[in-house]
């Protein structure tokens, strides 16, 4: 049983506060997490309270629940509390900072009793051994940073690598040749909130550096890496069309525009290419190329099963995006992940912009067999996931 919960304001990877909480069992049990940040958030997602707020919330309504009553081993029942003491379906009295930071803490409380590691508490015996493939910032722009790119996103995608070592190394490569590439173009670039190149160059011309990049890399390290994008469409949309700076598309033209860059990139993964309620549009571009690419919904689904549902329902993408602090617990988030599985759908676990050395998300990825991770490439509270995949894998192999 739990024994204590407590909570406190810690910095995030913009310096900005968030939500810690560590939970203490009666057997000697402790976990510890943190809840990330969006920048680009979705209009659908769970509520982030200010965390002084969320913090105050949660000792008054959550802790008292959950202390001397519920299991830290018992996910469901942990979440179940959550909710009960929380009372709104988007967590808006204790903040969904306050309630994935317990949920997640939890976890490793009741990981920590069976002295398991995290992802075989949280995957059980029947656990697959797949590993997750790491979807790795390269460029970027929209919210994560000023005067970049359009496109929020250019992410390496290492599909062919043999390992999740080699795979987050070469992510890691191209990063560094892209440095290489925007130097000898004389092109100044700094870096967004992702860790991410943020040079003032059109989307064109990313394309061309991130195409010559994973050619260059997939070349020295000899497998395949292909590229994808989240284009986080939602932030371009003005309620009538995508703006672009100076060319404005059409939700039709922003269909026949992606269309196009998959065949011309033969890109492997595209999120958000559409607003945040558009299923209609991520129905007819998954319909022309679904099947070869993964149209991957984040904003959309918000990692919402309900939400996910519809989108089964209409055939709006083949791939989610789970976040846990979109949701407010991990029970919620292994709701999404496993709706998702059953129905064809691929889960993409992933960290927000706003992030912490908190590695829960690369346990979840392996305790769900999920194929994709995304969680950046250089930085340390991005390199912390990726490193934790790297110790899970010698573990579990
Ligand atoms: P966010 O962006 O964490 O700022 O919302 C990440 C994403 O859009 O995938
Ligand atoms: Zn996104």
């Amino acid at each position: 049983r739990i024994s204590g919960v407590s909570l406190r304001r810690v910095l995030d990877s913009r310096g900005n506060p968030t939500v810690e909480a560590d939970v203490l069992t009666v057997s000697g049990g402790f976990g510890r997490a943190t809840a990330p940040s969006g920048a680009s958030t979705g209009e659908h997602e769970a509520i982030e309270l200010p965390p002084n707020e969320a913090i105050a919330a949660a000792r008054k309504h959550a802790v008292p629940r959950l202390v001397e009553t519920v299991h830290a081993g018992n996910q469901r029942e942990v979440d179940a509390a959550l909710r009960g003491a929380d009372g709104t379906e988007e967590f808006s009295e204790i903040g969904a900072n306050s309630a994935v930071a317990i949920s997640m803490a939890a976890a490793k409380a009741g990981a920590d009793v069976l002295g398991a590691p995290l992802y075989q508490h949280l995957g059980g015996a029947f656990r697959g051994d797949q590993f997750p493939v790491p979807l790795g910032n390269v460029v970027g722009g929209g919210e994560h940073a000023a005067d970049a790119t359009h496109i929020q996103e250019f992410l390496a995608a290492p599909v062919g690598a043999p390992s999740v070592a080699e795979a987050a190394f070469a992510n890691a490569a191209v990063h560094e040749t892209v440095g290489d590439l925007l130097t000898e173009r004389g092109i100044p670039a700094a870096k967004g909130d992702e860790g991410a190149w943020a040079p003032a160059i059109d989307d064109s011309e990313a394309f061309e550096i991130v195409a010559a990049a994973c050619d260059q890399v997939a070349e020295e390290v000899g497998f395949d890496i292909s590229f994808g994008l989240d284009i986080a469409a939602s932030e371009l949309w003005d309620g009538d069309a995508y703006q672009y700076g100076e060319t404005s598309r059409s939700p039709e033209e922003q269909i026949d525009y992606v269309a196009e860059l998959v065949h011309e990139y033969d890109l492997a993964y595209v999120e958000d290419p559409l607003e945040e309620n558009d299923y209609e549009g991520f129905a007819a571009l998954t319909e022309r190329v679904g099947s070869e690419a993964l149209i991957c919904g984040d904003d959309l689904f918000v990692t919402n099963t309900e939400r996910l549902q519809q989108g089964i329902e209409q055939g709006a993408g083949n791939s989610i995006l789970i976040k846990p602090n979109q949701i407010g617990t991990l029970s919620l988030a292994v709701d999404a992940i496993e709706t998702a599985t059953r129905n064809g759908f691929t889960p993409v676990i992933s960290h927000r912009s706003g992030e912490t050395e908190d590695t829960t998300i690369a346990h979840l990825a392996v305790a769900t067999g999920a194929p994709f991770i995304k969680t950046g490439t250089v930085g340390g509270e991005r390199t912390a996931k990726l490193n934790e995949l790297i110790r899970i894998a010698e573990d579990a192999v």
